[in-house]
Parts: C-alpha cells; structure tokens; sequence
C-alpha cells in the first residue's frame, strides 16, 4: 500500500471499506495535530495552495454562464441510504454503490456519489460551516461526497477533479418541522465509533428539502480533513437547508463530540464562480455614507488595489477666486454627441444609473485634452428628496446632481488608460431644477423633440429598479438632447481621480461653469426609483493641485464643428466613474 493512500484512509472522509492500520492522528482540538498542525503530518497536502474551506466573498465572485442546472439520478430515491458511520470525526451516511449520481452544473462527466457527512460547531451558539459566506457561519454544513465515475476512491485522489463534493449550508430556524425526515434521520445517528444500517426510509431529496439547486458557488479545492488532496470540484448551495435549531443542537448530543469543521483557507489567487442564477452583489463591498457596508467612503483607501487614498482625488470643492486661467483651454469637439441612438442601455449598478454608449461612436476632443477620447457612458450623481448630491461642489455650494460623461483615450486599452495620469477624462456637468417661471426652453437646441429628453431618459429608470438590471433604449434621446443649450465652453480644468473604488488617479477634469437645468420632479426619479440616496463621495483635499479655468476671452460661443474620425479599435468596458 502506499503512504498517500495509507493516509488518505486514516484520514477519512471517503469510504468506511480499508481499516486503518497506522498512522498520525489528526483531530479538531485536543491532541498533537489540530487543523493550524495538520500540514505537519508527514505526506499530507494540508499545507498546499488550494485547500479547502474558503470563506466565499461574493464581492469578488464572476457568474460562469457554463454553471448549468444539475442532473441528479436517484435523489428521490428511498432505497438508497446502506448505513450510518460514526468515525469520531463526524457523522457519515454510505450509500449503496453505484446508484446515486451527479452531472451537469458545470461538472466534467458523471459522479458517484458514495457518502453524504456533515460538520457543526456547538448548537447556534457556536455554528460550524466550514465554508462561509461574505464571513458569515452557518450553524452546521453537509458534504455530498462523489467520485468520478469509474474511478476508485484512490484513482480519484490522483485526478485533480477527481472528487466533486456538494456542499448544503444548514441553518437553524425557530419553526419548522420536528418530526419530518430530518427528526428521522438524526434519530438514528450512532454514537462514537459505531456503524448501524439504516432502516428509515428517506431520500436526498427529503433531506435537502426547498433549497433552490440552480443557486451554488464552484471553486477548485481539497478535502477538508487530512490528507487534504487537492482534487476536489466543490459545489456550496447558496440558500441553506432550514431545519428546526432542536434538531440541530441534537447533532452533538447524538454523536458525542463538537466543533467538526475546518478554519478556511487562503484563496492564494483562485477565482471562485456563481453560477447564472445566483444573486451576486452589485459590484464591490463598497458603499456610499448613508447605506450599511463594510467599506464606506472614509475606508475606501482599505479597499484592495485602492487608490483612494492618494493625493490627487476627487471630487474636490472648486473655489473660483483660487483658480488659474488658462488659454489653451479652448473649445471642445463633441463627435456623435447628437446621435439619437448612441445609447445602447441603461443599468442600474447599485451605485449609480448608469448609460453605456455603442463602442466607437461618440467621442470627445479639444479642450485643452490634447488627445482624442472615446465616450464610453455616462451616469449620475444624486442626493435625496431634501438633500443635494453632486459631487463637486463650486464655492461650497453643493449643487442637485451631477452628470459625468466617463471618456477613455482612444490610444489606450481601458486597462492602459487606467494607470495613465490622463487616460480618463471626465466631463462633469452640474444639474439644477429648471426654474419654472422661466421659459426656458424656448433656448433649447433642439426644438423638435416635443417630448422633454429627461423626461424619456428617467421613464426607463423604472425598468431597472432591479439592481444589475438593465434595459435597452429604444427612444432617440441623443446627449445633446440632454445638455441642451448649457454652455460648454466655459468650465474648469484639474487632474483627479474616478470618483468610486479603485479611485484611480488617472482622470483629467473638466467641470462645466454652467449647470444643466432639468425639470425637479424628474430629478426626483433617480432616489425614488433607484431605491438610494445621497450616492456622492465627499470632496477630497486638493493637496497643492491647482485648478485651471477658460478664460473669460473664450465664453463667446463657438460654433460646433463635427468631427468625423476613423473608428481604429474595438474594446469592451463597463467602467463607472
Ligand atoms: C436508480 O435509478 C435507476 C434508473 O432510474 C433505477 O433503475 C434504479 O432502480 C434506481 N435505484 C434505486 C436504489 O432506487
Ligand atoms: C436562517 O434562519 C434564521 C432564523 O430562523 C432566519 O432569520 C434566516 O433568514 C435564515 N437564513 C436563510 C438564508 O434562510
Ligand atoms: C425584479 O426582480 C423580481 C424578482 O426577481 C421580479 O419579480 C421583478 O419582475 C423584477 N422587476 C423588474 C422591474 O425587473
Ligand atoms: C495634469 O498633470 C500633467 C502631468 O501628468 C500636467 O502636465 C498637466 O499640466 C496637469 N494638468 C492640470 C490641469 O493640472
Ligand atoms: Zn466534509
Ligand atoms: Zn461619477
């Protein structure tokens, strides 16, 4: 025999077919080789890079649209359960051979399923999940155990994906039912080292009850007892398995020892999947003041990869006596700024509404930028029914909302132009409310739509209310149509940052000395329908920076030239500001 599977079979977790001849114990407390020890076993892999459990961080988890739904042959089957196995280390249920199995959901091939045990802590009190999700523990956690079909318990701890375990989080509630399969099953557990068959008649299915299947997490790992083989697929469920706390609590009396689970381990690098149907958070852990998160704005230097707390961030406080003038900030040329169907759709992010344009439509130039930009989207800044939510503010005064057009240089990749001190440049117009006695829209460029832009552009907010929603635009509603007659030549200049997590110092400023003027109800759309208020950060030190301003020689207007350039690069982005 050799070592490794000598070890494996001390070790556990498969079967219950080779009794263990020698060999290091292992436990969860009280002796030599607890879990932060287990690495020092002789021959174990407890110590390598892709272990297992993980504290899952939905923030940082991709949907993987090849997650497909599950096929399951034999859950619902009654006849299926051989025995339960009391090892010291948990609770095992063994299933006859070669009856239960698993594809699909992403799985290359079929699996055997062989046994199902589980790990707890100490009642509620003290829950013992191995996995976690976002730090949070359930009460107790069950594994379905299954090797590659057609490989021996052996074989498959040389595959790398050799075994694929599912695994249910169990979560106790204070209803519920007492005296269903569960009460059934946990009534038959065997104390300590004993094995008892099974005469109860329950299925899988009647154990995993409700839980939506088409909800789970994969990510590339171990067993979570020695000899901790890294040839794991792991499926964790995201709903639990509710079951009455009374029941929960019986598992250690019934078994006769507590705290079976695993600390979690490091992800060292690995990417951790949802698959399509799994509700995943808008973007990062991220937040703005007024809503609960761990990383408000004044910790958002903490964030990894951040830099926001650096010393060239915005948005800042533009104090208009402090500012240089500076005659090479001249007029800008809008390119497709008038194209009625340059607005692909529109998303909620959970932070902001966000436009997407077409790629290589619309494009900014001029103004002082030196180089030609390709808008990529605009989005906006708000506050709440009584409160203002620009981001910048002019002379202190906070202005209603504010609109920031997100442009990348056409030269750069996003990911280039992301470390590049003038990658980005944002073109920040301030929105007040129209005044109502002044009729002003007789001023407006654009005479012939009859309808109010806004007035379009807030009535698909409705649709997206829904965060990561978005809904395609099928009104012509052109960014012109947006601004209006607002002046746009008249503005400020200053080097900053984006606005949100990773607050990447890479942004030239431009903020326009004039503010749009949107109908005030209208306004009101964006904190009412999208559910959040006040989504503005707060203004950041200047530290030193200087903030230039057109001079008053350039307010005349000029008139707009359009600018037709070639369409050199195609690339894919979803940047918000
Ligand atoms: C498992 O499923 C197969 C195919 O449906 C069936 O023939 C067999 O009887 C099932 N086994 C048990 C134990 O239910
Ligand atoms: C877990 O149980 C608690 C207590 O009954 C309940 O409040 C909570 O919603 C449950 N969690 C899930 C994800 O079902
Ligand atoms: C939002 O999500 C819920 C639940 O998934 C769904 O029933 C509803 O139709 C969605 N609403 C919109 C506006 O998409
Ligand atoms: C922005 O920084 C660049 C150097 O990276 C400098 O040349 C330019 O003058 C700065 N512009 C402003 C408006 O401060
Ligand atoms: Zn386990
Ligand atoms: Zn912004």
């Amino acid at each position: 025999m050799h070592l490794s599977s000598l070890l494996l079979c001390c070790a556990l977790s498969l079967g219950a077919l080779v009794k263990c001849a020698a060999g290091s114990e292992w436990c969860y407390n009280g002796c030599e080789y607890t879990p932060s020890h287990w690495a020092d076993i002789p021959g174990v892999f407890c110590g390598e890079n892709r272990q297992s459990p993980i504290d899952i961080v939905t923030a940082n988890v991709q949907t993987d649209p090849q997650l497909l739904n599950f096929n399951f042959l034999n859950f619902s089957s009654q006849h299926v359960f051989k025995s339960i196995k009391n090892n010291g280390h948990t609770v095992k249920c063994i299933l006859e051979d070669n009856e239960v199995e698993v594809s699909g959901g992403g799985l290359d091939g079929t699996y055997s399923i062989i046994q199902f045990h589980f790990h707890w802590g100490i009642t509620e009190l003290h829950p013992g999940s191995e996995h976690m999700i976002d730090g949070h523990r359930y009460p107790m956690e069950m594994h379905i155990v299954s090797l590659k079909k057609g490989l021996s318990e052996q074989n498959a701890t040389d595959d790398s994906e050799g075994i694929a375990v599912l695994g249910f989080f169990i979560n106790a509630t204070d209803d519920g039912d007492m005296s269903g399969p569960w009460n059934e099953f946990i009534s038959s557990l065997p104390q300590k080292d004993k094995e008892v068959d099974i005469n109860a008649t329950i299925s899988i299915d009647d154990l995993i009850g409700n839980v939506n299947l088409t909800k789970f997490y994969r990510y590339k790992g171990s067993l979570t007892t020695p000899s901790c083989n890294e040839t794991v697929v792991w499926t964790v469920f995201q709903e639990p398995i509710n079951i009455h706390k009374q029941l929960v609590q019986m598992f250690p009396i019934m078994a006769g020892f507590i705290n079976v689970y695993r600390p979690t381990q490091p992800l060292n690098g690995r990417d951790v999947f949802a698959s399509p149907g799994t509700p995943l958070p808008p973007s990062h852990s991220w937040c703005y003041e007024d809503e609960p998160c761990e990383y408000k704005p004044s910790h958002w230097h903490l964030l990894p990869h951040s830099e926001c707390g650096g010393k060239s961030q915005s948005p800042i406080n533009i104090e208009t006596r402090e500012t240089v003038s500076d005659e090479h900030l001249d007029a800008f040329t809008y390119t497709k700024f008038d194209d009625k169907h340059a607005i692909m759709h529109i998303t909620n992010t959970g932070h902001s509404v966000k436009c997407v344009l077409k790629e290589d439509t619309v494009e900014v130039s001029g103004g002082g930028l030196g180089y030609v930009y390709s808008t990529l989207q605009f989005h906006f800044h708000w506050g709440s029914e009584n409160s203002d939510g620009s981001e910048h503010k002019v002379d202190s005064k906070r202005y209603p909302m504010e609109m920031h057009i997100v442009n990348k240089r056409k030269d750069l990749t996003l990911e280039k132009a992301l470390e590049t001190p003038n990658g980005l440049a944002v073109l920040g117009f301030l929105i007040e409310a129209k005044d109502a006695h002044n009729s002003n829209s007789e001023r407006e460029t654009h005479p012939t739509s009859d309808i109010d832009p806004w007035k379009k552009l807030t009535s698909y907010i409705s649709a997206i209310r829904n965060i990561s929603s978005e809904v395609h635009v099928t009104d012509g509603i052109s960014i012109d149509d947006l601004l209006g007659s607002v002046n746009r030549v008249e503005y400020y200049r200053y080097n900053g940052s984006l606005t949100t997590p990773s607050c990447n110092e890479a942004v030239v400023w431009t903020v326009f000395k004039e503010s749009v003027k949107v109908d005030e109800n209208l306004m009101m759309m964006f904190p009412t329908l999208a559910g959040y208020h006040n989504v503005y950060r707060p203004t950041q030190s200047l530290h030193n920076r200087i903030i230039y301003t057109t001079t008053s020689a350039s307010s005349a207007p000029v008139p707009t030239i359009l600018l037709l350039l070639a369409c050199l690069c195609a690339f894919s982005y979803n940047l918000h500001l």
